[in-house]
């Protein structure tokens, strides 16, 4: 892949933890979608544990096996997703909040299979917050430097995108010159409007006029126009995630409407360019 992906078509299933595992990803891909997040998983050991107290309380989490010596095997039986096209993505999304040895086993391995690592800087369960991963990455950009050095140590080419909550960002050139820095692939912008069932499309451009990096639109996604809105702010893909939790087939309905729409509209141009011969 190279370092700036193309999401052909546009329209990116966002991670769903507890949901999005190999099985449900594979549907995604057969149904057309440009780029499939598995996960997300809990990558390193006190994310781990933090996700363990997380399932206690009732939450729907993955949790990956600790023993090192089934992680290869685990891969292979959860990673080996079928391609429909030469376009199509595979992104893994990870919380970690340093890279221990345990990330380190799973990076090495997961890395085999998948297309993108995501870095997930976008978390909001209070237990996460309290150790300083999920969103608090953005609100300690030393802390997502320091965790972005050590995950370029460990792969210093492999693409890493990374998934953010907009909203909370005080700084964003900061934090675009860090990414930039770090060379990552995409920057996947949750764009949610606190209270209200829209994206704040003021947050993609904003991204969209500081970097070169590619930006996948995201939140209140759920109709055609929602995807060309992302598309005209700049954004390279728009993704979605809670429509497909009861319903994954609404990715295949996005996808057909898009590529559609794509089709009318070149054949009117075919047709307006032929009316004027
Ligand atoms: C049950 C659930 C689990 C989620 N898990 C993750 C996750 O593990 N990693 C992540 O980056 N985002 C996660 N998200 C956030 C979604 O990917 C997405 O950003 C958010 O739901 C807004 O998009 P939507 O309006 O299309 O649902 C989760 C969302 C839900 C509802």
């Amino acid at each position: 892949m190279s370092a700036n992906p193309r999401f052909i078509p546009p329209i990116v299933q966002s991670a769903i933890a507890g949901i999005s595992d190999g099985a449900f990803c594979q549907k995604i891909l057969n149904y057309g979608a440009g780029m499939v997040t598995l996960g997300g998983f809990s990558i390193d050991r006190e994310s781990h544990l933090t996700t363990t107290r997380m399932i206690e309380r009732g939450r729907d989490e993955f949790l990956l096996q600790f023993k090192v010596d089934q992680v290869k095997s685990w891969c292979l039986e959860n990673l080996n997703l079928e391609k429909q096209t030469n376009h199509q993505l595979v992104s893994f999304n990870v919380r970690l909040i340093n890279a221990d040895y345990f990330s380190e086993v799973w990076l090495n391995e997961v890395t085999k299979f998948v297309d993108i690592v995501e870095i997930n800087a976008h978390c909001r369960q209070e237990e996460i917050l309290k150790i300083n991963g999920g969103h608090n990455l953005l609100l300690k950009p030393e802390k997502l430097e320091t965790l972005l050095d050590s995950i370029r140590k460990l792969l210093p080419s492999f693409p890493l995108g990374i998934k953010i909550r907009g909203h909370i960002i005080g700084d964003y050139s900061g934090l675009t010159k860090i990414l930039e820095d770090y060379s990552i692939s995409y920057i996947h912008v949750d764009a949610m409007l606190p209270g209200q069932k829209r994206a704040n499309i003021k947050i993609i451009r904003k991204f969209v006029e500081l970097t070169d990096i590619p930006i996948i639109g995201n939140n209140s996604v759920r109709t055609i126009n929602d995807i060309h809105t992302m598309l005209k702010a700049g954004a390279k893909a728009a993704s979605v995630a809670r429509p497909l939790m009861q319903n994954p087939e609404f990715m295949q309905y996005l996808v057909s409407d898009y590529t559609g729409r794509i089709a009318d509209e070149s054949n009117n141009n075919t047709i307006q360019r032929n009316n004027k011969r």
